[in-house]
This record gives C-alpha cells, sequence and structure tokens, in this order.
C-alpha cells in the first residue's frame, strides 16, 4: 500500500478496485500524471473523469461553492457507488475536467480504495481501469488484459461486487439530473432529494462538448457485435435462438448471454452460453455483465447475442442502458408473436 502511495503521488498510474468496478489513478492535480492516464487508457481528451478522495472533508479544495443536497447525500450514500458533479474550484486541472467548470466526485467505499487514498493523501483521477470503450474491469485480471505494459501497478481487491460504475448525479444545473444509473437508484436519492430527475441518454455520439460522455451510444462494448432483444421473455428466447441457428447455419461461433432459468436448445458446438443469474437478480446480474462481455471476447464468438433483463429502478436500470449502449442493434420481440404459416 505504501509503494502504491508513493507510486501515485510521484505521478504513477495505480489501478485499484472500488466497490463499482477497477479504476485506473492518477494525482488529480499533477498534470504530467494525467496525461499519462488519458494517453494509457487511449482515452480522448473530452472526456472528464471523476475524482476520488477518503472523505467529504477533502472535497472543499475541489470545489468553488458547496451545494447544499451534498452533505444530506453524502451522509446515506457516501462511501459508496455515487458521483456527484460539483462547481470546481480553480485547484483542479481542466485536464481533469475535460474543459468544463464542474467535477465530478466520489468517496469509494472499497477497503483498499479507501486504505490507498488515505496513504497517498492526494485527490485521484479514477476513470474505470479499461482502455476506451472497452467494458469497465471487475477482476485485476480485466486490467491486465487491458493495461498490462501502460501503468506501474495493479492492486487485487477480488471481484468487484457491485459490477457497474457508479450512479452520477449532477448537482450543478437548475435541477439534480441523473447522468448515468448505477447501483443507487432515483428512488434511493429522492428520499434524500425528492425533486431529482433523470437525464434523457443521449444515444448518438457527436462531436460537440458532451455533459456527460457516459451518456454517449457505443461504450462499454465487447469486441464482437452485441445484439439486443428486448421484450416478453418467451418471444425473446424464441426470436433469439432463432437467430443464433441462423447465424450457426452460416458458420459462425455465436455468445449468448442469459438467466440461469431459460431454456435455450437445441445446444450445438458453436454456441456458447453465459448465464449471469436468475432473471430477477439484478444484484448478481450487474455484477457479472461485463464479465460475460469479456469472457465472449475471449473465446472469440463472432456476435454476441443478449437477452434483455427485468429494467426495475437502479441496479437493473444500469444493466439495461450498459447493454443498450453496448448494442449494436436492438431487436424489439412483441409479446404475441407473429403467427405464421
Ligand atoms: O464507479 C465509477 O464511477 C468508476 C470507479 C473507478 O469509480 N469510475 C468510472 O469513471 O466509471 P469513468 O471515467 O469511466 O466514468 C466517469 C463518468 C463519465 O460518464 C464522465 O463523462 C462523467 O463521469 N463525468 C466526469 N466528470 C464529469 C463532469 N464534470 N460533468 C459531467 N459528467 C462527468
Ligand atoms: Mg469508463
Amino acid at each position: 500500500m505504501a509503494a502504491a502511495a508513493e507510486c501515485l503521488v510521484n505521478g504513477g498510474l495505480v489501478a485499484f478496485p472500488t466497490e463499482t468496478v477497477y479504476g485506473l489513478g492518477a494525482h488529480a492535480l499533477d498534470p504530467a500524471a494525467l496525461a499519462r492516464l488519458f494517453s494509457a487508457k487511449g482515452r480522448p481528451a473530452h472526456d472528464p473523469v471523476i475524482v476520488h478522495v477518503a472523505s467529504v472533508a477533502d472535497i472543499a479544495p475541489l470545489v468553488s461553492t458547496m451545494p447544499p443536497a451534498v452533505a444530506p447525500l453524502a451522509a446515506r450514500f457516501w462511501p459508496g457507488p455515487l458521483t456527484l458533479i460539483l462547481p470546481k474550484s480553480a485547484a483542479v486541472p481542466l485536464q481533469v475536467t475535460a474543459g468544463l467548470e464542474t467535477v465530478a466526485v466520489r468517496i469509494p467505499a472499497h477497503p483498499v480504495a479507501q486504505a490507498l487514498l488515505r496513504a497517498a493523501g492526494v485527490p485521484v483521477a479514477a476513470p474505470s481501469a479499461n482502455l476506451f470503450s472497452r467494458p469497465s474491469p471487475t477482476k485485476a485480471a480485466h486490467v491486465l488484459e487491458d493495461l498490462d505494459g501502460r501503468i506501474d501497478m495493479v492492486l487485487d481487491g477480488g471481484t468487484a461486487t457491485v459490477g457497474v460504475e457508479s450512479t452520477v448525479l449532477d448537482l450543478t444545473g437548475p435541477v439534480p439530473t441523473v447522468l448515468r444509473f448505477g447501483a443507487v437508484s432515483l428512488s434511493d436519492l429522492r428520499s434524500v432529494v425528492p425533486d431529482v430527475v433523470a437525464g434523457a441518454p443521449r444515444m448518438v455520439a457527436d462531436a460537440t462538448p458532451q455533459p456527460s460522455p457516459g451518456l454517449l451510444s457505443q461504450h462499454y462494448s465487447p469486441r464482437a457485435p452485441l445484439i439486443l432483444y428486448e421484450g416478453g421473455r418467451e418471444a425473446v428466447l424464441d426470436q433469439l435462438m432463432q437467430d443464433a441457428r441462423g447465424a450457426i447455419s452460416r458458420g459462425k461461433w455465436v455468445g449468448v448471454i442469459a438467466a440461469n432459468e431459460d431454456t435455450l436448445s437445441p445446444t450445438s458446438a458453436n454456441l456458447r452460453v453465459v448465464r449471469i443469474g436468475p432473471e430477477a437478480d439484478a444484484v448478481a446480474i450487474a455484477k457479472r455483465l461485463f464479465s460475460a462481455f469479456r469472457e465472449l471476447d475471449a473465446v472469440g464468438v463472432d456476435l454476441i447475442l443478449v437477452r434483455g433483463f427485468p429494467a426495475g429502478d437502479g441496479l437493473g436500470m444500469a444493466v439495461q442502458d450498459r447493454l443498450r449502449r453496448a448494442a449494436t442493434q436492438i431487436v424489439p420481440c412483441p409479446l404475441r408473436q407473429p403467427t405464421r404459416r
């Protein structure tokens, strides 16, 4: 831990576990370290990163004003999977915020992240520790898959318990707005700040400055094209397996991401099924989602077919959101199948 903290303070890049996903840390007030961070990830400079600190007291120097909602939100959700967008102070380099006058701040709960932040004693800029546009890493092995040779160190804290990135809440506009769904749900947030709204996801990539580039489509993607089937369970599984058989008959290797209880037949040597949890268990599904993307990429499938999972609130919504962004195509499957001749 001492070596990792020293590395960070001296401008190095240290990947570390958080309860959501692994982050790639760099000294947030050191422009040279930040330049290395963006280059290691292949991340474009217009995508701002989250600053991680150990405690609420560490936030004051990073912000120009403290919105009144911060204290009650912090008391309820920090340390934990919530990121707040706040007005930035002059201390925060514009590299961190991609030129924005706002800064994203999070206090992670993972004991290794907490220990590292305390030992380093500096704010730590940490995007997810994946190559740009790849799925976020939920294990140390995923970090090495993408970044071995490009970073100084990774701290292995086992598998991330949440599995999808933090909820991002913007407190700098007229209305508190959720910019990214995560484990802290809209209703959780509204129990503390009643007027929170969900931001409209921007589904088309373009070159104009982004309120939150996490809202772009085509994020978090596996290498293979991903087709998402949404609708009633039976209709979804029928259509998905019909398409799987079609692709296999054309000589393709097909990966399927399904729920534990889904019936998927017939099996085939060219079909690889990854079951990521019981349909109704959003906690289990979120935890295994990105890992399933990477598993199927590692096998080398040509195509990944995924059934949609119930959205609900909180993690279910986060899973739906990540799947829609990862999808190259979304196939709506109506509850009632058209009659076939
Ligand atoms: O769970 C997480 O949040 C993980 C762990 C490592 O903490 N981090 C993470 O970082 O997901 P990253 O860089 O992959 O995602 C940061 C998100 C992006 O969607 C980015 O656009 C948004 O936060 N963001 C950062 N600064 C922002 C700002 N000033 N205004 C609006 N959105 C911002
Ligand atoms: Mg990321």
